[in-house]
């Protein structure tokens, strides 16, 4: 490891230790080392502006953090253990290449807000993109609950067959469940949407820092005004971005638990295409659906990541290292989240009904419902209809179109009322 930023002479530095403190840090912070390098800019800008940096040395630094982001993109720069952290290599890398530049870098600002102001950025981007995949995704379910509108399929309670459903509103449900989904990362997105940079250590600095500066060059929506609280905010707005991505996880999870029963033989309802299952390393006539499996379980890396942040947070104010574990708890719910978030539009597209099976899964009782509503509706008090209805001897309808075409409550398969969430997509952008 190179010198680290804050030895002194005469401390001894133990490898041992030093390995303990650094942990993983320096693989994790690869994952926003680019963001850092935006805040390092952003930050050299605002140094410039209140006379800290002269024009020529602004200059000098932000080709050099432009020529580190290209090598870092390129691998010619490797983020390794030469460094105890990412911020040390950048800081180290610009004194090596622009000298006192490099060495004045780091006048007013800390690796506390530092890691802040990166992980903040790298939180947004990832929630435009949960954001943008659930959009894509309701919008493949929308045109799909559009089309297939009046495919009967039954409907469970209980996983028992219970009434007669349709393609159309289960297609309609995840549309409004991964809408619901994209608005909340959204709205987490703007939640989180404030510029730590300039908090410093926690406690600002004595120097007039252009905060207002940085939060528009690094495309925040508003200033985090408080720099107590922007370190308060760490894990807690990791927490709520981990929240947004566990919605549509969730969601996701319940889709693919569907798909798993509907794949297999005994319900039939949907063929996956042959590059969604893999094959049986024993079992010649296997065709296993691990993909909607392993989206499936991505909830649980979300899971397990909130609860590791949660359990962090139990600090008093200000600073402290045990925050550092929150990175490796959102890279891990993030990575799997998003790998699984990403296959999903895709996957609604490809995927199959079986339509023989599903009408031959279709069975009489799953018309009594309709028929104590119809009687109901004669005028007989529900209960006693209810009462008659039960009767197998009386549930001589078996025609599922008929049974769909009649379901017209708001939200039912006659009425899916699909443009009302159409505009609600729509207004997403
Ligand atoms: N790796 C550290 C973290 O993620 C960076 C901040 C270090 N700050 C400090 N005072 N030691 O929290």
């Amino acid at each position: 490891m190179s010198d680290l930023l804050w030895q002194k002479s005469g401390v001894k530095v133990d490898a041992r230790i030093q390995q303990f403190l650094a942990g993983e840090d320096v693989v994790l912070d690869r994952e926003f080392f680019l963001f850092d390098i935006d805040a390092s800019r952003a930050h050299a800008q605002g140094l410039q502006r209140i006379g800290i940096l002269s024009a020529d040395e602004l200059a000098s630094l932000e080709r050099e953090l432009a020529a580190l982001a290209d090598d870092f993109r390129s691998g010619a720069f490797v983020l390794d253990d030469r460094f105890e952290d990412g911020h040390s290599a950048i800081e180290a890398r610009l004194t090596e290449r622009v000298g006192d530049a490099g060495r004045k870098i780091h006048t007013g600002r800390s690796r506390n807000d530092q890691v802040l102001v990166a992980t903040r950025l790298w939180l947004k981007d990832r929630l435009a993109r949960v954001a943008a995949l659930c959009r894509e995704s309701a919008q493949v379910a929308l045109a799909r609950a559009g089309a297939e509108a009046a495919l009967p399929l039954p409907g469970y309670t209980h996983l028992q067959r219970a009434v007669v459903s349709s393609a159309g509103m289960w297609w309609a449900a995840w549309a409004e469940g991964f809408i619901d989904d994209a608005v909340r990362a959204g709205d987490t997105l703007a939640w989180v949407d404030a510029n730590p940079l300039g908090s410093a250590a926690g406690y600002g600095v004595n120097l007039p820092l252009d905060r207002d500066h940085t939060t528009a060059a690094l495309g925040f929506g508003r200033l985090q005004v408080s720099a107590a609280y922007a370190q308060l905010s760490r894990g807690k707005f990791e927490m709520a971005a981990i929240e947004a991505l566990s919605s549509a996880l969730l969601d996701l999870r319940r889709l693919a638990w569907d798909l798993s029963l509907f794949t297999s033989a005994e319900f039939g309802f949907v063929a996956l295409p042959a590059e969604y299952t893999t094959g049986s390393s024993i079992m010649p006539n296997k065709r296993n659906p691990d993909v909607i499996e392993l989206m499936r379980a991505s909830y649980s890396a979300a899971a397990a990541a909130r609860t590791e942040v949660e359990q962090l947070l139990s600090l008093p104010s200000g600073y402290h290292r045990d925050l550092q574990f929150s990175k490796g708890a959102i890279f891990h719910a993030f990575g799997r989240g998003l790998a699984a978030l990403e296959l999903l539009p895709d996957l609604l597209r490809n995927l199959e009904w079986r339509p023989d099976a599903m009408r031959a899964a279709l069975e009489p009782s799953m018309y009594a419902t309709d028929l104590a509503i119809d009687l109901a509706r004669e005028g007989l008090p529900f209960r006693e209809a209810y009462r008659q209805a039960a009767d197998p001897a009386r549930w001589a309808q078996v025609d599922p179109e008929a049974s769909l075409a009649a379901r017209v409550s708001p939200g039912a398969a006659a009425e899916l009322r699909l443009d009302a969430l159409q505009r609600r997509l729509q207004a997403l952008g």
